[in-house]
Order: structure tokens, then C-alpha cells, then sequence
């Protein structure tokens, strides 16, 4: 009779996404099909995250993957996470901007944290829930976290956005263009057109100054541009995708430069603040920010974000001091 041996130490690596919504359920699909991980899906809806992932796992089948999707309400089976990404929270409707979430996000980002790291103590945390720049700092305070080990997820998908409306303008494939943008993930976010090329060639020498601007403009509301056409709720699928990037370079140390909404303390010459800046990701979590030499008027421009990052703080953190069963 043959005998089998298992390794006792076979441990796969396990994401868990906290939120089974439209972002977390496609997060999910996109990790599975990648081959990244197994993944953990929560939610506090009884039902929601096992219909997701049941449906995920028979897709499975057909998309020729061997990877685990477990659905769940309960944070126990979420335990050593190697990665925790945050979704949970309301998304905008029609009309609202990000920082109008701060009331009903705070309260549901923070005990989210909280219960996630207990848990999963090693794992590396990424916060998606808006407004973002905000909601990493209320994280943070909650896990107590080494710096390095948390951020939020928006450049990736704001420099996405950009790089599309680029290629759609210049009639060329986006699998060549690279755009950086900085700063929070709101209105005030800071494309750089400088750092934006179509391959290696700067996009100022490409594309006159107002069509820039128009394609600055229509970044900056890229998100709400999509949450006007559908009415019922946000954008998901460049959501996931931008948060699958980001994993993929945690779990497989690729060292990726991506635009990350990181702690800062100097760097910009900023301290105590998460703001969209270009970081070195891998299995550590931020490896390194990048100090990009800035004009005067693009630093300018970051300073405004981040003073409207630390108004939005001020506000979740009083809104966190008088939420009865929420002290940290
Ligand atoms: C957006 C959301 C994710 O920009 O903030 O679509």
C-alpha cells in the first residue's frame, strides 16, 4: 500500500477581503484567476460573501484554476492573512464627493481594522474604502501597524486612468503609455504630465497644453464620471485591478514602483499623513517611497491635498471619539 506524506508545513497564501461587494467580489475573481492566492471573502450581509464565492469557485472549474475562495461573516476564518484589503464601506451615489463618505466609512473602517488584525497580526493591510487617504490614517491609528505595513490603494487606478484617456486621445496602445499621479484620491489629485510618457517620450511632447488639462480634468473625476453613468454605486472592475497589482507585487516581492497612498515621515517634507506617492512594493509591504523632484507649483499642489487629507482626519477622528463601543 503506498503511503502519503504531507508536509506539515503547507501553508498557502491567503488574502483576505473585508467587503463582498461589487470591488471586493471582483478583487476576489481577479486574485483566483491570477493564480495569486486563495482568498477569504467577509462581509457582515449573511449570505453575500458564500453566493460570491461558491459562484467563483465553480467558474474555477472552467477557468482552470485550483485556487480557494471561502465566503464568510465571521473574521476567525480570516486568520493569517498574508494580505488584508479593507473595501468594506458605502460608495458614493450620484452628486456626492468622497469626503461625504467620512461619517458612515469611519465607523465601518475602523472596527473592520480592528477585527481583521486581530487575526491576522503579520499581515500586510491595504485600505480601498473612500475617501482613502483618510480612511488608511484611521486604519493605521486602529492596527497600530508599523507604518510599512499599511496603505491605500488610489494611484494605481487614478495613474489607470489616466494612461487610458492618453492612449484613447493619441490613438496608441495603453500597453505603451505610463502615467504618474500624486497626491490624494479626490479632486485635488496631482497628474504629472512630466512623468507620463507614451514610451519614454513625455507626453508634453506629444499633446499640446489645454488637451493635457482636459485629460487631467477628466481624471480627476474619472471616478465620478462612472458613478454618474451607473446611479446605483462606484467603479469596480479598474478598482480590482489596480488592487490586484498592488497584491501580486506584496506577495510575489516583485518590487514594483506604484503610485500608493503611504505614511509619510520627511519624505516631501511632509510627517504624520498617507498621501499618494510612488513606493517600492514587496513582501514588507511600502519597501521605499520615491522622492521625485517636484516644481514649485506641483509641490504646491501636493501640500493642498494633504490639507485636506488632515481636515478629513480631524473629522473621522471626532466622529470615532463620540461612536459608543469604538475606542481603540
Ligand atoms: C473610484 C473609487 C474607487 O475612484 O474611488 O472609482
Amino acid at each position: 500500500m503506498t503511503s502519503l506524506f504531507f508536509p506539515p508545513s503547507c501553508h498557502p497564501t491567503r488574502v483576505s477581503i473585508i467587503g463582498a461587494g461589487k470591488v471586493g467580489g471582483t478583487l476576489a475573481q481577479r486574485i483566483a484567476e491570477s493564480n495569486v492566492a486563495n482568498v477569504v471573502l467577509l462581509d457582515v450581509v449573511e449570505g453575500l460573501p458564500q453566493g460570491v464565492a461558491l459562484d467563483l469557485m465553480q467558474a474555477g472549474s472552467v477557468e482552470g484554476h485550483d485556487r480557494k475562495i471561502q465566503g464568510t461573516n465571521d473574521y476567525a476564518d480570516t486568520a493569517g492573512s498574508d494580505v488584508v484589503v479593507i473595501t468594506a464601506g458605502r460608495p458614493r451615489t450620484p452628486g456626492m464627493s468622497r469626503s461625504d463618505l467620512i461619517e458612515t466609512n469611519a465607523p465601518i473602517v475602523a472596527k473592520a481594522a480592528a477585527e481583521a488584525m486581530a487575526y491576522s497580526p503579520d499581515a500586510v493591510f491595504l485600505i480601498v474604502t473612500n475617501p482613502l487617504d483618510v480612511m488608511t490614517y484611521i486604519a493605521w491609528q486602529v492596527t497600530k501597524l508599523a507604518p510599512f505595513r499599511i496603505m491605500g490603494m488610489a494611484g494605481v487606478l487614478d495613474s489607470a486612468r489616466f494612461q487610458t484617456f492618453i492612449a484613447m486621445e493619441l490613438n496608441v496602445s495603453v500597453a505603451d503609455v505610463s502615467a504618474t499621479v500624486m497626491g490624494s484620491h479626490g479632486d485635488l489629485m496631482v497628474p504629472l504630465p512630466r512623468y507620463s510618457t507614451v514610451n519614454g517620450i513625455p507626453i508634453t511632447e506629444l499633446l499640446d497644453e489645454a488637451t493635457i488639462h482636459r485629460l487631467i480634468d477628466r481624471t480627476r473625476n474619472g471616478g465620478a464620471e462612472i458613478v454618474g453613468l451607473l446611479k446605483t454605486g462606484g467603479a469596480y472592475y479598474a478598482p480590482a485591478s489596480s488592487i490586484r497589482m498592488m497584491v501580486e507585487s506584496i506577495l510575489l516581492n516583485r518590487r514594483r514602483l506604484l503610485p500608493t497612498s503611504a505614511y509619510l515621515q520627511g519624505e516631501y517634507g511632509m510627517k504624520d499623513i498617507f498621501l499618494g506617492v510612488p513606493c517600492w512594493l514587496g513582501c514588507r509591504g511600502v519597501e521605499r517611497v520615491l522622492e521625485l523632484p517636484l516644481t514649485d507649483d506641483e509641490r504646491h499642489a501636493l501640500e493642498t491635498c494633504a490639507a485636506s487629507v488632515r481636515e478629513g482626519i480631524e473629522k473621522a477622528d471626532s466622529i470615532l471619539a463620540s461612536t459608543a463601543g469604538l475606542k481603540f
